[in-house]
């Protein structure tokens, strides 16, 4: 478990903090049963799979699996790390805390992030110094040649790397920091002779932020034409490419519902200082589905607005789908013979540019240009390819007025009847249908039913699994049983690794204390996707008629299922005593 601070006071914050209160600052309710359902607010949908338990304080998203205890949604919701997040709970239920302790594992990542960060910090300063000093002087006339204001370079940190092969190591030894971490931080290279070379030499500087502004890595820029026009910082602890976005930490704060995308630092900077702050870059990589969850969470409608090179269109095609499937409305914006945004505004101005945004095209129209250059609707056969294909993106629209004349429009285009584009339409839905229908299958199931059939095996997983899986749900809410069965969980060895941690974790509070919450266990975990997996088991109601009855039922489900390998694993290890108290228990239909 994550020991910054002691369990109780853990315990304590998590306690003075119902989730139900915080959630709902965050999304509106609606009851259901005894749980409370939301659209969730870490997916795009339209019908509610949030569902929040005011008796277990778990969330659990059976959309997208988000799943935790009140600690894990701030963590999530506001991109906070575990200390983080307790210190905004804590001072919200007016509880003081003493200083971290950041011993142990994560303790120790945690730590090594804030080097890294600092490291980054110290060096983004160094270089805007470099800048504004004497010897910044080719820097600034380079800015000062791209219209780039005073204003605009202090509000995104914009620097200078000299002219020089150990100018930033030498800063960095003089401060005390060792090499390693210099390395770590992406700002040096080694080269042949296995000597440290500053990475960035005589390059302006962007600083790159993540979404809460601080400085992860840098991307430099040549002064003139020269190969590579821009090194940026390698990937490291705190600097995932497919996760950050230049500049969102500046659009995210923006209070509309549209997100312009550009590809490069200078499109970004540009629109800025015209007043565009909806912008960011995708830094010159492919849009990644980690990039389109981000831009979900605070963002409704996207304008791609890549450079009008054949580049920029393949990879505003990708970037579409992308983010259409994570719940975003794409338009395209046409540029015309610009080649991208930085240079159309300062050719254009800013009236004109903000014009082009509202013309931009739909993804039905854009996808129409380029089929149209691909397929020849005048012989039946391209015909039908491009009904197939544009009945693709048809599938996505949901306004169905708009898909209607889309649909009116395309008709008379290719004059292919209404009808048999709908039928078209009809064959794909049905296939991506089939995926949320058996979601929504899953969410009815488990809310609240009461059931006489003791042991469903889910089919999608091993009996054994889900044997696991129940015989946890019920120890955790029930402490009678919990006793009747104690000796088994002790003796077995769970498949899981996972479930078998929550038993372990089960078992050590239940020794201190009678009754235990659900959310309690998750204090105890830090990996996101094991949070994620306890909170789906432990949301679920177990809805046993009698307790004891099911879990000596799945403790016999269990036993028949792994018998013959524990029997041989205990005799060889000589384990008697365990083998007996695994084998004494068995289910008596009563
Ligand atoms: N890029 C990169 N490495 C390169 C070229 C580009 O990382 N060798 C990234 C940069 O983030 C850059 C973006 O891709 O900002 C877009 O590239 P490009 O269109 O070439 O850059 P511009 O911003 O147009 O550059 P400039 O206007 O300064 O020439
Ligand atoms: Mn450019």
């Amino acid at each position: 478990m994550a020991q910054f601070y002691p369990e109780e006071l853990i315990q304590e914050i998590d306690n003075h903090n119902d989730i139900v209160d915080i959630v709902s600052e965050y999304v509106d309710f609606k009851r259901r049963g005894r749980n409370l359902v939301a659209l969730c607010p870490f997916h795009k949908e339209k019908t509610p799979s949030f569902s929040v338990s005011p008796d277990k304080q778990l969330f659990y998203c059976f959309g997208c699996g988000a799943g935790g205890n009140v600690i894990n949604f701030i963590m999530r919701i506001e991109t906070l790390d575990f200390v983080e997040a307790v210190k905004l709970l804590a001072e919200r239920a007016r509880i003081e805390l003493p200083e971290a302790d950041y011993t142990g594992i994560e303790g120790e990542r945690i730590k090594k992030r804030e080097l890294l960060t600092e490291i980054n910090t110290k060096a983004a300063k160094y270089f805007y110094n470099n800048l504004v000093a004497e010897k910044g002087v080719i820097a600034r006339n380079y800015f000062d040649k791209r219209k780039i204001t005073e204003k605009t370079i202090k509000k995104f940190g914009l620097g200078y790397a000299l002219d020089s092969k150990d100018a930033l190591i030498n800063y960095f030894k003089e401060l005390g920091y060792k090499i390693e971490d210099i390395e770590k931080a992406g700002l040096i290279t080694k080269n042949e002779k296995g000597l440290y070379l500053d990475k960035f030499r005589n390059r302006v500087i962007f600083p790159i932020f993540d979404l809460r502004g601080n400085i992860v890595a840098f991307g430099g820029r040549v002064i003139g034409n020269f190969n590579p026009k821009y090194l940026n910082s390698p990937e490291t602890e705190i600097f995932n490419k497919r996760r950050i976005m230049y500049a969102m930490n500046f659009a995210k704060n923006e209070d509309v519902n549209e997100l312009i995308i550009v590809e490069g630092y200078m499109d970004t900077i540009s629109l800025h200082q015209h007043g565009i702050k909806n912008v960011v870059a995708t830094m010159g990589t492919a849009l990644s589905e980690e990039h389109a969850r981000t831009i979900s969470r605070y963002f409704k409608d996207v304008i791609i607005s890549f450079d009008s090179d054949e580049a920029g269109k393949a990879a505003a095609i990708r970037g579409m789908d992308i983010l259409l499937s994570a719940g975003c409305r794409v338009k395209i914006l046409n540029l015309g013979e610009m080649k991208d945004p930085d240079d159309y505004i300062k050719a254009k101005g800013l009236h004109k540019f903000k014009k082009a945004i509202s013309e931009s095209d739909s993804v039905l129209d854009y996808r129409m240009k380029l089929l149209k250059q691909t397929h020849d609707i005048n012989s039946l056969e391209g015909k039908i390819d491009f009904v197939n294909e544009i009945a693709k993106t048809l599938t996505k629209i949901e306004n169905t007025i708009e898909l209607d004349a889309y649909i009116q429009k395309i008709s008379e285009d290719t004059k292919i009847s209404k009808q048999a584009i709908y039928a078209q339409m009809k064959k794909i839905s049905a296939k991506n249908n089939l995926k949320e229908k058996k979601t929504r299958k899953i969410l009815r199931e488990t809310s609240n039913v009461k059931s006489d059939n003791l042991f469903i095996p889910n089919k999608n997983k091993s009996n054994i699994d889900s044997a696991e899986e129940m015989l946890l749900n019920i120890i955790v809410s029930d402490a009678k049983v919990f006793n009747e069965v104690k000796d088994f969980i002790k003796a077995y060895t769970f498949n899981n690794s996972v479930i078998q941690k929550a038993c372990d974790t089960v078992i050590l509070l239940r020794e201190k204390k009678r009754n235990i919450l659900p959310s309690e266990i998750l204090s105890h975990f830090t990996n996101k996707s094991d949070i994620d997996h306890i909170a789906s088991i432990l949301h679920k109601e177990t809805g046993f008629e009698d307790n004891h009855k099911a879990a000596m039922q799945i403790i016999n489900t269990i036993n028949k299922n792994i018998m013959m390998d524990t029997i041989k694993d205990n005799i060889n290890e000589g384990n008697v005593e365990k083998l007996k108290t695994l084998l004494q228990y068995k289910y008596k239909q009563s």
